[in-house]
């Protein structure tokens, strides 16, 4: 099955996951201070994969695993170290890594939240105040002008609704709170934040401006699963749809809805737990054809330490996309999370996601798994 000719090909990674010491930020003061009897985060996440200063070294591997494109994130916390105040030594360093990219041809598309939050924003309450559509707009505004020329993809904000989940629904990541009236007004923010954000760049220029949205698959009992798959996926995207160019999507799993809850197969399941299905990849991108929009996977990957799964992984839901798009989804292109071994949150480093493994015990050595071959021949040949 051969993709359409221009596909995107790429690995997605982001910068508090890899680039190490993002000290002003709330996630690190978290993980710093764990409290007696916190069980979260496993580990901190301390110099993650020196990227901040071997963005060049992992740029390099993109181009052997035959990429076009690379998908980064940029810390809003360097860029904007105080309420108002942008720092001006980060913004040259950000400008070195995108042209670094540009420099081996590789299209960008740039993440401007990744989870996240500068120290400052988060003691004004983070995404609950109601003005955090304005502080955030006015970031994406400054790398805009900054950066615009140098960045082909603005993705505005990473999984809203994963972030939300985890810091205010389930309390497990910073602010670390279980309250539905937030789980709703944060959400709200976000949205807002998008749109703001999507005006304020294309004030600076005509620039393409996504958001990147996590889609699971819903299957089972009907009602509930349509249910659950428009909570996940219309809920957030018809507000801010007109504030779209693209669609970005992180797909990493289906639920199969049952009498007691959530009843997925047990087999294949990643280390994370997490049944791998491909059909359900292929479900959502003929789904979003309704939205008449280019859609981008912006992530799409498995933890498998011992890459023995990761394979098979690619081809199925690789042929999933070939299939869809066959079928009149408007996929323009894949990046597969994550380039390399990073920081997995919580969970601290004993996922392994990446095509290439991170040597932790050996000054973070990059070792390329044998996957990583089989996913640069299918980039090479623009077909699976
Ligand atoms: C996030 C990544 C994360 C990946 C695997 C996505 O929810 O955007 O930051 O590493 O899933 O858990």
């Amino acid at each position: 099955m051969q993709f359409p000719k221009d596909f995107i090909w790429g690995t997605a990674t982001s910068a508090y996951q890899t680039e190490g010491n993002n000290t002003n930020t709330d996630w690190w003061e978290w993980e710093q201070n764990k409290k007696p009897g916190q069980n979260y985060p496993y580990e901190s996440s301390g110099i993650a994969c020196d990227s901040y200063n071997r963005y060049e070294e992992d740029f390099d591997l993109c181009k052997k695993l035959n990429n076009n494109a690379v998908r980064i994130s940029i810390e809003w916390a360097r860029i904007e170290p105080q309420m108002g105040f942008f720092d001006e030594k980060e913004i040259h360093h950000y400008k070195k890594v995108l042209q670094a990219a540009k420099d081996r041809n590789l299209q960008t598309f740039v993440t401007l939240h990744h989870f996240t939050n500068p120290l400052w924003f988060s003691k004004i309450g983070g995404w609950c105040n109601l003005k955090s559509p304005f502080y955030f707009s006015r970031y994406a505004k400054k790398c805009a002008k900054e950066f615009g020329n140098l960045i082909d993809v603005f993705l505005t904000i990473n999984e809203p609704q994963v972030y939300t989940t985890m810091a205010y629904f389930r309390g497990m990541w910073p602010p670390c709170k279980k309250n539905p009236f937030k789980v709703l007004l944060v959400q709200v923010n976000l949205m807002r934040a998008h749109n703001r954000a999507f005006n304020t760049i294309k004030s600076v220029g005509p620039h393409m401006v996504g958001l990147v949205k996590n889609i699971m698959w819903f299957k089972g009992y009907k009602i509930p699963a349509k249910i659950l798959y428009w909570l996940n996926c219309d809920f957030f995207l018809k507000p801010i749809k007109k504030h779209l160019d693209v669609i970005g999507v992180n797909y990493y799993f289906t639920n199969v809805i049952g009498r007691n809850g959530i009843e997925n197969p047990q087999k294949p399941v990643s280390d994370m737990g997490w049944w791998i299905n491909a059909e359900g990849l292929e479900h959502i991108l003929l789904d979003l054809r309704r939205y008449k929009l280019p859609i981008y996977i912006t992530e799409n990957g498995v933890a498998d330490s011992n890459d023995t799964l990761r394979k098979d992984f690619l081809h199925g839901m690789l042929t999933a996309c070939a299939r869809a798009t066959y079928g009149g989804s408007h996929l323009r292109g894949y990046f597969y999370w994550s380039l390399i071994d990073n920081y997995e949150w919580h969970e601290g480093y004993w996922q392994k996601f990446g095509l290439i493994e991170i040597d932790r015990k050996h000054n973070l050595k990059r070792k390329p798994r044998k996957s990583a071959l089989y996913y640069a021949k299918i980039c090479k040949e623009n077909k699976i």
